[in-house]
């Protein structure tokens, strides 16, 4: 802790660079722009149907309309039709064949949104009604996959489980998740000189948007400048999907040879845009009487969707986070990313892992139930520990393991055991209403899946005022990102932060960057631009030295000034010393993450640099009558390590297990049997407010706890993890339930626990 006057630097509750701006409703987002003059607005025309060939369009009735300026298919896209994050085929525009309801078959400019949304509604498409695909299970049994099956092995499974004294087997499943992002997606592009392209994206990776971008247009990447400078929420729905709305945008900016906007409404958002995977799963495993796991077989079923997107990398996650904090000494995971006829689906928060911890989480109550053992018993006759109990399913030897300490922590804290008995309790004298209560322990890997995406740049310029121009590779999407980057700069040069301003991510400014995503952005572009800082800084020094003639190891940053003994120069006047010295006061910084490796085809290595750990105890209550269900209490213990800035990070602990309850007990899309999604709206589908977060709500940060690993100022990432702690709200459900029969069946019930479900698994659990 820094303990100076300073009103800046790191470990510090500085608030959100933007706060004051997103409750005044000043913050600009894109839509919020002043346009130029002649900016054209977008609209897409859609597929009617989950699978069809596309006979011919006609486009003449559309085009007719007063305003309209341009409608395209795929035939005019001037490059190539392909914007694939990992593989290729990956239109922008259906070419030749539609492959789920909404995909987009053609796309109107027009004066206004209005007349490009009557005008698309006039794209007459002749169509050729295919077979579709539309459930997990019918792509297994056809073997429809967008990719090749993951396979990940540790030891013999089927060995163990066979030889071991009891096994249950069972099948599951988990829903998707739509993000519901306040902000939609949406692109502007304006043209510029010769073939440049202006892109305004709400995108968590420009430059994924710059390649997709100058693919469609036929151009080079240095034509193509896309500029970010916040977004209305992303959680992984913008970090390849973006992709697709900048493009279709650029393509009819093209076209029109005007600016061109795209802004899906919130029904085509939901309907055109990938949500999180949802999943099947079938589980056995082995285990002797204390409940310990001697072998796990999984197969997990993704639905893809009708194309791979980031799909491989989002399984290859799940698998990895199917051992949560177990020791699993032989481990059997397949993972089927299947081909469906549905929009296909991409990362959303936790990128599989909280699906990946579904099954383990199931698979010990389930061994606990079959032994009539505690919960809690099991998972501690499993928790990773010291070797050999510390060897994960793909090989990464955990060598930070908190787990128990963390568990022990929150227990306490929660008063855990006392209240497993006055739930209990509860229950006996109440005989509708029934509570559960549960822990879930949670350890996230924290590095993309993908070594070469753990890398970042940043650019850093100290002017002759002293006042600090700082920008990076990574966005902002409200989880206050750019004020920990800039806290990072204000530590290293020991300036106040309101002294930094960072500005918009730009292609132009810091290149070939990698998604703000895996929960990283602040451990790698905080490393690239205290990388940038220290560079300036060092040459500061050399001038500070010089001036007060005293070796550069006698000087010192601190309170905005440079000192030398009792001699002191303010920093600005060091900056403007600098300058007349001709000494340069700008910077490029860059990082990689050290350590980690991968080999996909084996799936063994170390993919991640460390893990971060947290866990948490919900307590619910359920209307056995009715399957209606609150949460009563939630208290987490979560590891930052050393945090950055304990206040965003409280926001992201909340944020992320609010989100996370979503997915686990009401967020249900719904598909009809014709495959069109029946859950487009808020009015159908439903997602948390605020009087459904806990009335009581404790989250503590575990103090001194530094990260082991060598990252930015010891401090762990911390935008994802929070998400699967809100495991244990749909365990605590589960609970509830199955304290209906004293604990000693185990019966089906998926997140999300709808009241539906709740109560078809009160009915099977009383059933005789
Ligand atoms: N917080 C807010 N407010 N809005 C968001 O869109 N996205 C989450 C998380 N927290 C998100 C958020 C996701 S999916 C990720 S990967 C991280 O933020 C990305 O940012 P970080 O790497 O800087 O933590
Ligand atoms: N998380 C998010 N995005 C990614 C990842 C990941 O692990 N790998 C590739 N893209
Ligand atoms: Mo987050 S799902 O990695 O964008």
């Amino acid at each position: 802790m820094t303990a100076s006057a300073l009103k800046g630097g790191v470990h510090r509750a500085w608030r959100h660079d933007s706060a004051e701006k997103h409750v005044t409703g000043r913050a600009v987002y894109i839509d919020d722009m002043p346009a130029v003059p002649g900016t054209q607005e977008i609209w897409l025309a859609t597929s009617p149907h989950p699978h069809a060939r596309i006979l011919s369009i006609d486009r003449a009735a559309a085009r007719a309309v007063p305003g309209v300026s341009a409608v395209v298919t795929a035939a005019d896209i001037p490059g190539v039709n392909d914007v694939a994050p990992i593989f290729s085929g990956e239109p922008i525009l259906a070419d030749g064949v539609a492959e789920y309801v909404g995909h987009p078959v053609a796309a109107v400019a027009a004066s206004d949104r209005d007349t490009a949304r009557r005008a698309a509604a006039l794209v007459e498409v002749e169509y050729e009604v295919l077979e579709p695909i539309l459930s997990i299970e019918d792509a297994l049994e056809r073997e429809s996959y967008v990719a090749r099956p993951q396979v990940m092995k540790r030891g013999d499974a089927a060995a163990a489980i066979a030889a071991a004294p009891h096994r249950v087997a069972g099948e599951a499943g988990c829903g998707g998740q739509d993000h519901f992002y306040l902000e939609g997606q949406v692109a502007l592009a304006v043209p510029r000189e010769d073939s440049d392209m202006l892109v305004y994206s709400s995108t968590q990776h420009p430059t994924e948007v710059q390649h997709g971008v100058a693919h469609t247009l036929g151009v080079p990447a240095n034509a193509v400048t896309v500029e970010v400078r916040r977004m209305g929420g992303a959680f992984g729905g913008k970090e390849s999907q973006a992709t697709i709305v900048a493009a279709i945008a650029a393509v009819l900016a093209r076209v029109s040879g005007r600016p061109a906007k795209l802004r899906l409404a919130r029904d085509d958002d939901m309907i055109v845009t990938g949500k999180r995977h949802d999943f099947l799963f079938r589980y056995e495993v082995g285990f002797d009487d204390t409940g310990r796991i001697a072998g796990l077989d999984i197969l997990f079923a993704a639905r893809a969707g009708n194309v791979a997107d980031l799909s491989t990398s989002v399984m290859g996650r799940a698998l990895c986070h199917a051992d949560n904090c177990y020791d699993i000494p032989n481990a059997h995971f397949r993972g089927y990313c299947c081909k469906t006829n549905t929009v296909s689906n991409t990362a959303f928060r936790g990128f599989g892992g909280p699906q990946g911890m579904v099954v383990i989480e199931l698979a010990i109550e389930h061994i606990a139930r079959t032994l009539g053992l505690d919960v809690e018993a099991v998972r501690r006759a499993n928790y990773y520990g010291d070797a050999p109990k510390n060897v994960t399913p793909y090989g990464q030897v955990v060598d930070d393991n908190i787990v128990e300490e963390v568990v022990d922590g929150i227990s306490e804290k929660a008063d855990y055991e006392a209240r497993r008995r006055e739930v209990a309790a509860f229950n006996e004298s109440s005989p509708v209403i029934k509570k559960g209560i549960a822990m879930v322990p949670i350890k996230f890997g924290i590095s993309f899946n993908v070594k070469s995406l753990n890398q970042a740049g940043a650019l850093v310029h100290v002017y002759t005022d002293g006042s600090v121009h700082l920008n990076h590779g990574g966005t902002e999407m409200g989880q206050g990102l750019y004020v920990k980057i800039a806290q990072v700069v204000s530590e290293a040069f020991q300036i106040d932060l309101d002294r930094i301003r960072v500005s918009p991510a730009s292609t132009d400014k810091v290149p070939n960057t990698s998604a703000t995503a895996a929960s990283s952005g602040s451990d790698l572009n905080g490393m690239a631009a205290l990388d940038a800082a220290n560079r300036i800084k060092e040459r500061m020094t050399g001038v500070a030295a010089e001036h007060f003639g005293v070796a550069p190891g006698e000087i010192r940053f601190a309170d905005n000034r440079i000192y030398a003994g009792n001699q002191s120069l303010a920093f600005d006047e060091l900056a403007k010393l600098s300058w007349a010295e001709r000494v340069s006061l700008s910077a490029t910084g860059f990082y990689r993450t050290p350590d980690i490796h991968w080999d996909p085809e084996t799936m063994q290595g170390r993919p991640f640099f460390y893990y971060a750990y947290g866990a948490c105890i919900a307590e619910v209550a359920i209307d056995t009558l009715t399957g209606e269900n609150r949460v009563l209490r939630a208290d987490i213990l979560e590891d930052c390590g050393t945090s950055l800035n304990p206040a965003i990070d409280l926001g992201q602990i909340e944020g992320g297990f609010v989100q996370g309850m979503g997915w686990v007990t009401m967020e249900e899309l719904w598909w009809d049997g014709e495959g069109r999604l029946r859950t487009h709206g808020p009015s159908t589908y439903k997602i948390p407010g605020s009087r459904d977060v806990p009335p009581v709500f404790n989250v503590h940060i575990l103090e001194d706890s530094p990260n082991p690993h060598p990252t930015i100022f010891r401090s762990k990432a911390v935008g994802e993890p929070p998400l699967m702690l809100a495991l244990s709200v749909w365990l605590a459900i589960r609970d509830a339930v199955s304290g209906l029969a004293r604990h000693r069946r185990f019966v089906r019930l998926d997140p999300p626990a709808t009241p539906e479900r709740v109560l078809a698994a009160v009915e099977e659990v009383r059933a005789p």
